[in-house]
């Protein structure tokens, strides 16, 4: 390398406030040229306010912007654009029925006299799709793309636009094992041709496996800034949360008992005629977690959602406590003890619009004392909802909040208290800690495991290779729609199960 300035990215005493919150306090951060800089913290620890600052989308109260070593006024991304930023956001701003190239070219269209040079821009975004190893059809339109497929259109974009600087907020939280795997490659390979990488996260193995610098954030604040070569995953949990965090989920031995769910023989069509699932059979016993392991798209949702009565299957049979509960709906399921924690929550499991004393009582409207007579009744909800947010730890704890003004893993906790509050007997968890911070996912792990020893029956789904193999007492792997296998997850090895799971 030649003697360029020190840093690409330096942040001086930042400071941003929305009213009286200090999202972003005294902040400093600085990035070298040419590497890859993890930025973790916990939800609402001020990392995305820090990097909308940078990017231009928000005006920093007070501080400093040195790009390439040299004081910045960034008033909007196209400032920054100019001086080779480029972002990926969480949820991507994508239009789904354009093509990949068009999507590419919008707002930054190449003129050949007064028409957009398509067939230009076209050759380019695949220069770059070769350059950098983002595998993606130029012309397939958008709406068609997986997922991990449209964060490289965002990733083409940025570098379409001539990007140095790549800013990339939680890009994981959305993606498959697998896809993380490539993305990782991607940025690698990205890193290795001289771009300087920022990226967000709070995944711990991730970071250790990607990035060679890392900076902490809580409470808006920079606690402190490592080598990755000198960090370990437990000294990082510590400083994200800010008190020892076990990373490791304890548990005692599991002591099942009577089968609970008994599910015989499930096969279900998608209404396009395809297969979902075939032929699916097992039991989970009072008193045992089982989870199930599994790329997504390969019978996992559709499963949990014949077990919840949201869909019902062409044939076979599901029992609860030997009563054949097929033909029964969610809310007769429900109120038979049976808790489901969705897969997405923004969509099945929460009302956004609504405050957290309404969602607290979802699916219970018809209960008593809920509803009494003709009204609900206000002062049972006030006081269920205020308990609930104590017990599992729902941060703010003001109820008359929006769902939409809380966290992925306050939103989370809350779902997890509606649904637990009930002492049900059967749980089903799909995903429960996707998108949520390590010290809520400790807790969430927790309560399942306290659920667990009070005798519920317990089914986890995840994508996640340490959540299935720490928190199952069993574990099963689906693929294809079937379940392909059962190991003990004390003797079993990542390798093996990946291996399953995708078919080997
Ligand atoms: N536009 C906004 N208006 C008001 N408060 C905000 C806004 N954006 C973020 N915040 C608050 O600032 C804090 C930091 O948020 P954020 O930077 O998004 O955290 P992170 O990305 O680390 O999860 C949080 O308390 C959040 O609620
Ligand atoms: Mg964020």
């Amino acid at each position: 390398m030649t003697d360029g300035p020190k840093y690409a990215i330096e942040m001086r005493g930042v400071t941003k406030r929305f009213g009286a919150l200090v999202a972003n306090d005294r902040v400093n951060l600085a990035v070298a040229p040419g590497s890859i800089h993890a930025i973790i913290g916990e939800n609402g620890a001020g990392k995305s306010t820090a990097m909308n600052i940078l990017y231009g989308f928000y005006k920093a109260d007070q501080g400093q912007i040195l790009i390439d070593g040299e004081v910045r006024s960034i008033e909007g991304p196209s400032d920054a654009i100019k001086l080779g930023l480029g972002m990926v956001h969480q949820h991507f701003m994508l239009v789904d029925t354009l093509t990949v190239t068009e999507n590419i070219i919008l707002g930054a269209e190449p003129l050949s006299g007064m028409a957009i040079d398509f067939a230009k821009a076209r050759a380019r975004v695949l220069d770059l799709s070769n350059q950098y190893g983002l595998q993606v059809d130029p012309d397939a339109r958008v709406g068609r793309l997986s997922v991990g497929q449209q964060q490289r259109v965002e990733i083409l974009k940025t570098l379409y636009r001539g990007a140095r600087i790549l800013i990339l907020d939680e890009p994981t939280a959305v993606l498959t094992p697998q896809e993380v795997a490539e993305l990782f490659s991607i940025l690698r390979g990205l890193r290795e041709q001289g771009k300087t990488i920022i990226i967000i996260t709070h995944k711990l193995a991730e970071v250790l496996a990607l990035s060679g610098n890392i900076t902490v954030m809580r409470d808006g604040k920079v606690i402190g800034g490592l080598a990755t070569k000198d960090a370990t995953a437990s000294e990082l949990a510590r400083m994200m949360v800010g008190r020892e965090v076990l990373l490791r989920v304890e548990k005692r031995e599991a002591e099942p008992r009577s089968p609970t769910l008994s599910v015989q023989c499930v096969s279900l069509k998608n209404p396009d005629g395809g297969v979902a699932l075939y032929d699916v059979s097992f039991t989970v016993r009072e008193g045992e977690i089982l989870a199930i392991a599994g790329v997504e798209g390969n019978g996992q949702t559709e499963l949990i959602e014949v077990l919840a009565g949201l869909r019902r299957p062409d044939s076979g049979e599901v029992r609860l406590d030997g009563r054949n509960i097929t033909p029964l709906g969610p809310h007769e399921r429900k109120s038979l003890g049976v808790a489901h924690i969705p897969e997405d929550r923004r969509r099945r499991g929460l009302l956004l619009d609504f405050d957290l004393a309404e969602n607290s009582i979802l699916g219970l409207h018809s209960d008593r004392p809920v509803s009494g007579a003709f009204l609900l009744n206000k002062q049972f909800i006030t006081a269920r909802a205020e308990r609930l947010v104590k017990d599992y730890d729902v941060r703010p704890p003001d109820i008359k909040l929006a769902a939409r003004g809380f966290s992925g893993g306050n939103q989370q906790k809350l779902i997890i208290g509606r649904e637990f509050d009930s002492k049900p007997k059967l749980i089903l968890a799909a995903q429960p800690t996707r998108g949520v911070d390590i010290g809520a996912i400790e807790f969430i792990h927790r309560k399942i495991i306290e659920l667990r020893d009070a005798g519920a029956a317990v089914v986890v789904v995840s994508a996640e290779l340490e959540e299935v193999l720490s928190l199952g007492d069993r574990v099963i792997v689906m693929f294809g729609g079937r379940i392909v296998g059962e190991v003990d997850p004390k003797t079993v090895t990542e390798e093996e199960l990946g291996l399953m799971m995708t078919g080997g």
